[in-house]
């Protein structure tokens, strides 16, 4: 009988990439994909380590396994991904009902290590790799509009908050002709977005070519299909791939560009490598080279030795900016990061009130930016249908924004012009025009300029 394999994932859209990738090199040895842990041979969690609550809940969750593993002891249970690469030997023994602990370069003995391990023998692989980019394995992707594609892997930024340096070791690039062929793929199997994934894209790097050069090569193999692209540094965003993103329609206009702080003393505590005014000189080049275009940032509220002052300074800069969007996160301590030597000296009370103000002042900046496009017509994919209603799709923008509108005819797929009606600060809501549906937005225009 086929043997059957669970794998649930946490943590960024390179772990959601990476599911698949063990799901490829698991359905070469002959196992199939279940979406229930209770009927499962093996059961797997890909896991994070970015933050302390992360981890927290991830505990809970292999906490939920153990009565599987005890009714059924044949049953394989692994953790995967950069808790796993954290925590090492640590994690069987305080959850001994763990089979096996796999760190992301190790993916390749997974056959290997589960096979171990239905005869009794538990499997730490956690070795972190120079050279390993799976180049060669296809990933088992579920059919759908967007796909992820990992360009590179790991980060050598070392940011002093970071534990990614340390969970996905260093970096290194996966082959342009590779990502250029599995692009081709994707194409011819329907999909008609991909997302390039990288923790640093900017300093992807094979043979001469660079990250501008590798989207050039990717938006030129299907002009219909968009491209996104995620995550730019600050520091290494070029002239080049700012102009790239301008010249090509089918590059979207969204670019997320996370800050941090907004104060110069906190960035070089972070070891950040820029100051704000690097940082608003590139959103100024940006947003006059790319019109239109739209940006997301992240920010960290309660870095040690964060004052009110600080605090004051990265409410400025949000407002000076004057994001799309951002993702908002209380400073969490990480074991081995230079940061841990720091003293955490910001309470957990004035984080949270730091918190909410950016949360409170980003979602009024949102709201307003999206409001401005109330009785606009944008083009938006249609991607599926939406949560809230049976009758309307959703669907994004370029710019990466959500937009639900009637379904009326339209189907997964099309690129239709939906007139903004009302907006919040998450979602565009709006209407179609059935008869203008194109399957393709750039039968007529190649370029934006
Ligand atoms: N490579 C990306 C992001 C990686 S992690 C980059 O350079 O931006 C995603 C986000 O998690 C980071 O941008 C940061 O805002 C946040 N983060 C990382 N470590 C953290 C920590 N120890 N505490 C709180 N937030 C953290
Ligand atoms: Fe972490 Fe910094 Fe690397 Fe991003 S660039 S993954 S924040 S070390
Ligand atoms: Fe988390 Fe690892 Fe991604 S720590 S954010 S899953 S690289």
């Amino acid at each position: 009988m086929e043997r059957t394999v669970y794998i649930e994932t946490y943590g960024c859209q390179m772990n959601v990439a990476d599911t698949e990738l063990v799901l490829g090199i698991l359905a070469k040895s002959g196992y199939a994909q279940s979406h229930r842990p209770e009927s499962a041979d093996v059961i797997l969690v890909n896991t994070c380590a970015v933050r302390e609550n992360a981890e927290q809940r991830i505990f809970g969750r292999l906490g939920d396994f153990k009565p599987m593993k005890r009714s059924n002891l044949g049953v394989v249970v692994g953790v995967l991904g950069c808790m796993a690469e954290r925590l090492r030997r640590q994690l069987v023994e305080s959850e001994t009902h763990v089979d096996l602990v796999i760190g992301p370069d190790e993916y390749r003995r997974l056959p290997e290590l589960i096979e171990n391990a239905t005869s009794g023998e538990k499997g730490i692989a956690v070795r972190l790799s120079r050279v390993e980019t799976y180049d060669d394995i296809a990933p088992l992707r579920t059919d759908g509009i967007g796909a992820w594609l990992s360009v590179m892997r790991g980060c050598d930024k070392f940011c002093t908050f970071c534990v990614v340096p340390f969970t996905r070791g260093r970096e290194r690039s996966r082959s342009l002709e590779g990502i250029v062929d599995e692009v081709k793929g994707l194409v011819d199997s329907g999909f008609r977005e991909v997302t390039l994934l990288g923790q640093n894209v900017n300093s992807y790097r094979d043979n001469g070519f660079d990250f501008a050069d590798l989207l050039k090569h990717v938006a030129d193999v299907d002009r219909s299909l968009r491209v996104r692209f995620t995550t730019s540094h600050p520091q290494d965003m070029s002239e080049k791939l700012i102009e790239t993103i301008a010249r090509y329609e089918n590059i979207c206009n969204y670019i997320h560009l996370p800050v941090q702080s907004g104060s110069d003393r906190i960035l070089q505590m972070m070891n950040r490598s820029y100051t704000t005014e690097h940082y608003l000189e590139l959103v100024r080049r940006i947003t006059k080279s790319i019109p239109g275009v739209s940006l997301s940032t992240d920010v960290i509220a309660g870095f040690p030795t964060e004052t009110a002052a600080d605090h004051q300074l990265t409410l400025d800069l949000l407002k000076e900016v004057r994001f799309d969007g951002a993702f908002t996160f209380k400073y969490s301590p990480r074991e081995n990061t230079k940061a841990w030597h720091m003293k955490d000296d910001v309470s957990d009370e004035i984080k949270t009130r730091r918190l909410s103000e950016i949360i409170d002042l980003q979602r009024s900046i949102s709201l307003l930016k999206n409001q401005a496009h109330i009785g606009c017509a944008m083009e938006v994919l249609v991607e599926g249908e939406s949560k809230r209603s049976p009758v309307d799709w959703y669907g994004r923008t370029d710019t990466n924004k959500v937009v639900v509108f009637p379904k009326n005819g339209a189907s997964v797929g099309d690129y239709l012009p939906i007139t903004v009606e009302r907006a919040n600060s998450a979602t565009l809501f709006g209407q179609s025009h059935p008869e203008t549906v194109h399957k393709s937005k750039f039968e007529h225009s190649m370029h934006k300029v």
